[in-house]
């Protein structure tokens, strides 16, 4: 061919890839949506994403104050166009009114061997699957079963209790996360029959053997390249991570799921005794509900679910709500004349009624979810052609394969419904003052039909756990913290840059 044909056929190339590329970033104006400026072929809106400057949720957040006028926003992922909400009744109707439009997560995973495990999860699974999935969750943290988690985390506060007074004698420096992690790490693997030893180190494998909290750690805190890029693939472009059948579970992590829950089996087989755990609790309503998977397979999948879902979110909340109240001396002072009045009244015994009682705490917890929300955007998937209306007028045709974005970072930190919000006042979250404010502004566990389903147990490990630290010893935010507290940008789940430092003092009896 000579050489003015191929450059021809080039500049043909590149003319079709612009009209194209116009064509795409010019979705929202033919919609009649208001839309974010400088989408960048290729990349839209998520360069700072990609360049690791700022997480997904906080470059949500930020359009969520530049659509400031109007109650939808588009702008551009890559090359697909999402919708942002503002307007809390259009965040009600996708949530719960309008759920069977908007009832599918964007992290789906694919039917990979590696994520046979995680398929028992309900957050990365729709439809029939979803329902199946929730159904043995539902039932496990009913009242009644509660309780019996329950005294599974009073076990594993007394272990943390032992454990803080014999390492904090006299004013020491902690690192908050891990402590937290030790707590959670411990309650899920006790829940599931088997100790993790956090307290109890002498007692951990050895010989080069990981332990519980460091194979939990290869999906949240240290994941590898191959993992982070998979996880980075199956966010953004779901499609082609089902072409590429990449996997979310790291092998080391589905090994020794599978590993523990044979020898799980294999011992109450033997033993014949009564568990009281969450681990018996799912095997029971699977045996009573029917289930076409293998015993072991179930038993690893739901383990790993278990495992995971109490052990990154509720660490991270409690590590944001204690630092807030080391933070507020008289939030601390008031949030231990609580515990102490509820010690003297329940004779030293922490009880279901007593953890009702603590009602300021749970008003600090709010407002600590408030400013540090965890997961700090949700994102929905559309299924049905969907018409949403917002009160400024404008509407939108939602269709099927369309993203929904949710700034919870932008809801909860607008001055429209929180009076100076970078303030840290419990006060807010009074009931009086709850009753005046939109439900849909402020969402620490989501809502709707897809609410946290471990909402309840959250609650009561993180109450105990405040409980306990704060009954027997004073805690201060460390020179080491960066307070206040920043955004770690690199984070997939909101955490603080530098991590959580603080001092713990034994209180004088
Ligand atoms: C303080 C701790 C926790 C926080 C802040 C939290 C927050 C959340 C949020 C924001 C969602 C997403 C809701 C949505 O997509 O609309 C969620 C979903 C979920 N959470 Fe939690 N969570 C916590 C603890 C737990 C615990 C302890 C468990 C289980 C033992 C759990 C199990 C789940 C499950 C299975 C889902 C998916 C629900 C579904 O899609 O149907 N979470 N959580």
């Amino acid at each position: 061919m000579e050489l003015t044909s191929i450059l021809a056929a080039i500049v043909f190339v590149l003319i079709l890839i612009y009209f194209y590329l116009s064509w795409q970033y010019n979705y929202w104006q033919r919609q009649g949506v208001p839309s974010a400026k400088g989408a960048i072929p290729g990349l839209g809106h998520m360069l700072p994403v990609f360049t690791t400057q700022k997480s997904m949720a906080t470059v949500c957040e930020e359009l969520y104050k530049s659509g400031k006028n109007y109650s939808m926003y588009g702008y551009y992922r890559l090359f697909s166009p999402l919708l942002l909400i503002r307007d809390p009744e259009i965040v009600k109707n996708v949530f719960l009114t309008n759920f069977s439009s908007f009832s599918e997560n964007p992290m789906q995973i694919n039917s990979s061997k590696r994520d046979e495990l995680l398929g028992l999860n309900p957050f990365f699974v729709s439809g029939e699957k979803w329902k199946e999935a929730r159904a043995p969750l539902s039932n496990s943290f009913s009242s009644m079963k509660l309780k019996i988690l329950m005294s599974l985390v009073l076990k594993v506060s007394t272990k943390m209790s032992k454990y803080l007074h014999t390492e904090c004698k006299t004013e020491k420096e902690l690192d908050l996360n891990k402590l937290c992690h030790k707590f959670t790490g411990e309650i899920s693997s006790t829940g599931m029959g088997i100790e993790a030893h956090n307290f109890q180190e002498e007692l951990q494998p050895k010989n080069g053997e990981m332990t519980y909290n460091q194979i939990l750690n290869k999906i949240f805190e240290n994941p590898s390249l191959s993992t982070g890029i998979h996880q980075m693939i199956m966010f953004f472009i779901p499609s082609l991570a089902k072409i590429m059948n990449l996997a979310l579970t790291p092998i080391e992590v589905d090994q020794y799921f599978r590993e523990i829950a044979k020898n799980i089996i294999a011992n109450r087989q033997r033993e014949k005794g009564t568990y009281n755990d969450f681990m018996q609790i799912v095997l029971d309503y699977q045996k009573s509900h029917g289930t076409n998977m293998n015993q072991e397979t179930l038993a690893a999948a739901h383990m790993l679910s278990f495992a995971a879902d109490v052990y990154e979110t509720s660490a991270k909340t409690m590590s944001f709500l204690i630092t807030e109240i080391a933070a507020h001396p008289e939030i601390q002072q008031k949030v231990r004349q609580e515990i102490q009045e509820l010690d003297t009244k329940y004779n030293g015994e922490i009880t279901y009624d007593s953890l009702k009682e603590m009602t300021y705490l749970e008003k600090v917890l709010s407002e600590s979810q408030r400013m540090h929300h965890i997961v700090g955007a949700f994102f929905k998937i559309c299924t049905k052609r969907t018409k949403l209306e917002g009160s400024d007028g404008l509407s939108c045709v939602v269709e099927p394969g369309h993203t929904i974005a949710v700034s919870s970072f932008g809801f909860q930190m607008d001055p429209k419904y929180w009076n100076e919000p970078e303030k840290f006042d419990p006060e807010r979250f009074d009931d009086s003052e709850k009753s005046k404010r939109n439900k849909f502004v402020f969402l620490p566990f989501g809502e709707g039909p897809r609410v946290c389903v471990g909402m309840r147990l959250a609650l009561i490990m993180i109450k105990v756990a405040i409980f306990t630290i704060f009954k027997d010893f004073q805690v201060d935010v460390s020179p080491k913290m960066i307070y206040p507290i920043k955004r770690d940008e690199t984070s997939f789940l909101n955490t603080a840059k530098g991590g959580f430092w603080v001092t713990l003092t034994p209180l004088k009896s």
